[in-house]
């Protein structure tokens, strides 16, 4: 396998999507370059490289991953100990189309155990890469299954039991591109590092030295007072086509972002977590808690520099006005500056329809479940990774009612499967949440109803989580697991030693 040198490894640009960093031996330091812009330090947004991936005689395409610690120039000048997959920060963009068999093998290097989860990928409960797939230090893992959901933007990160926020934070986390064969003869924005273009928002803390501050927990997690797109702090993009796709991610552990533009111009939302909205919908913001995707279309035209901006989020996140700014909510930062620097605009409208989204019908559920959140818990439970809390069969439909008994922000998250909103506090899901989704948030005293779908995978052994997708929350015991069976299966759970019995800080 290719060895990297862990030296500092910055991505390449925008304008060479493909380049340099992944897997290259040259020990070269790419670091981006001041270009002495009006900013300063503002740096070009780096582009995640496509994981480079073979293709053997059975059609089975393979990728490589490898975990490890390195050293980034995350704010122009500084440099952090980092840790990063195939890279010294984030990982490579994963790319692979519905229909095909992926395998991987996945090296961790560091000094101690981790886990590769796939967020939001349907798949067998084994390959799934939560807290009973620990990588030992040295260790290598080697999920494979057929990618069969719709074209979507996914994620992967670890999921070690206590250590998730810690893992993730430091800078293990990368995109999962699902393509289909209808949205590639779709007429929207399409070429990667070009009009379509990743963007993982994360934010963080430093200490004087340089280093990630990983004291002071908040309530919702670490919170940090920088923003960091694609692993760089003060980045721009070029958008050289006039219309731009931006695939984003809150990929921070518990800050939620309210994105949009200052001048307050709409721009189209066309997909959420799970892949593409029946229709492209207008709106001026969008709310991404720890975990949520969207895909928004933006218009830049050519001369204009918006900025893509996190402001206050709406209603303080539902929290009390008192904890509001404690928790982050009234934040304003911002994420990224488009610049355009094309000639003229490439598109101007987008199709009317986008997808046909296979619908689950709720009154076919023969099960319905409720879960509480509260303090770190949920049913008045802490994670116990020797407890299956229920089984679930394969085939059925559920509904499951989610309510946020705290005064806390929280969001609700489950394995293998998209869900739908039926409806929150009794009421129909507003657009955004129409769509495919695995994460949603759950703002105090709010009550969601989910339905969800078991399709094709059993497994008798390995469990499948949900959980509040704040990471201190969930290192905290904020999760749950399940077995999803075969009918009259009989469950076999895996035991396992847990590595502490409370995840510390
Ligand atoms: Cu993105 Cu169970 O997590
Ligand atoms: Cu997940
Ligand atoms: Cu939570």
């Amino acid at each position: 396998m290719n060895r990297i040198s862990r030296r500092t490894i910055l991505w390449s640009f925008a304008a060479a999507p493909l380049g340099l960093a992944l897997g290259c031996s040259t020990g070269t330091t790419v670091g981006p370059k001041s270009r002495g812009t009006e900013a300063g330090t503002s740096r070009p947004l780096p582009i995640p490289p496509l994981a480079p991936s073979t293709v053997d005689s059975a059609g089975v395409r393979h990728f490589a991953l490898s975990a490890g610690a390195g050293t980034t120039e995350i704010v122009a000048g500084t440099l952090t100990e980092t840790w990063g997959f195939n890279g010294s920060v984030l990982g490579p963009t994963i790319r692979a189309k519905r229909g095909e068999s992926v395998t991987f093998t996945v090296d961790n290097t560091l000094d101690e155990p981790t886990t590769v989860h796939w967020h939001g990928m349907h798949l067998p409960a084994k390959f799934d890469g939560g807290p009973h797939q620990t990588i030992e230090a040295g260790g290598r893992w080697e999920p494979e299954w057929i990618i069969d959901q719709p074209a979507s933007t996914l994620w992967y990160h670890p999921h070690p039991h206590g250590s998730t926020e810690r893992h993730v934070m430091r800078g293990l986390a990368g995109l999962f591109l699902i393509d289909d064969a209808e949205t590639e003869s779709l007429d929207i924005p399409k070429t990667y590092g070009v009009d379509d273009v990743p963007i993982v928002i994360q934010d963080r803390r430093f200490t004087a030295t340089g280093a990630f501050d990983e004291s002071d927990p908040t309530d919702v997690g670490l919170l940090g007072d920088t923003i960091v797109t694609n692993g760089i702090s003060d980045a721009y993009l070029d958008v050289t086509t006039g219309t731009i796709r931006l695939r984003l991610l809150n990929g921070s552990s518990g800050r939620l972002y309210n994105l949009g533009f200052p001048d307050d111009r709409a721009f189209d939302l066309i997909a959420t977590d799970g892949g593409l909205l029946e229709s492209p919908i207008s709106v001026k913001r969008i709310q991404l808690s720890p975990g949520e995707r969207a895909e928004i279309v933006v218009r830049v035209d050519p001369g204009t520099t918006p900025t893509l901006t996190s402001f206050p989020i709406e209603d303080g996140g539902g929290v009390n006005r008192s904890d509001a700014a404690g928790y982050g909510m009234s934040d304003r930062f911002d994420i990224v500056q488009l610049r355009g620097t094309g000639t003229r605009i490439s598109r101007s409208e987008l199709p009317e329809k986008l997808a046909t989204i296979s619908r689950i019908d709720p009154t076919a559920a023969s099960v319905h479940r409720e879960f509480d959140l509260q303090w770190f818990m949920i049913n008045n439970q802490r994670m116990d990774m020797n407890r299956i809390d229920f089984e679930a069969e394969v085939g059925s439909t559920e509904v499951w009612t989610v309510t946020n008994k705290d005064n806390w922000p929280h969001n609700f998250h489950v394995h293998d499967v998209q869900f739908e909103v039926l409806d929150v506090d009794g009421r129909t899901p507003p657009p955004h949440l129409r769509g495919l989704k695995d994460t949603v948030y759950t703002p105090p005293g709010s009550r969601i109803r989910l339905a969800l779908k078991w399709s094709e995978y059993s497994d008798p052994t390995f469990p499948y989580m949900f959980h509040c997708h704040l990471l201190m929350h969930e290192d905290q015991g904020m999760m749950g697991q399940f077995l999803v069976l075969e009918p009259g299966q009989k469950a076999t759970p895996m035991q396992m030693d847990m590595p502490m019995d409370m995840p510390g800080h």
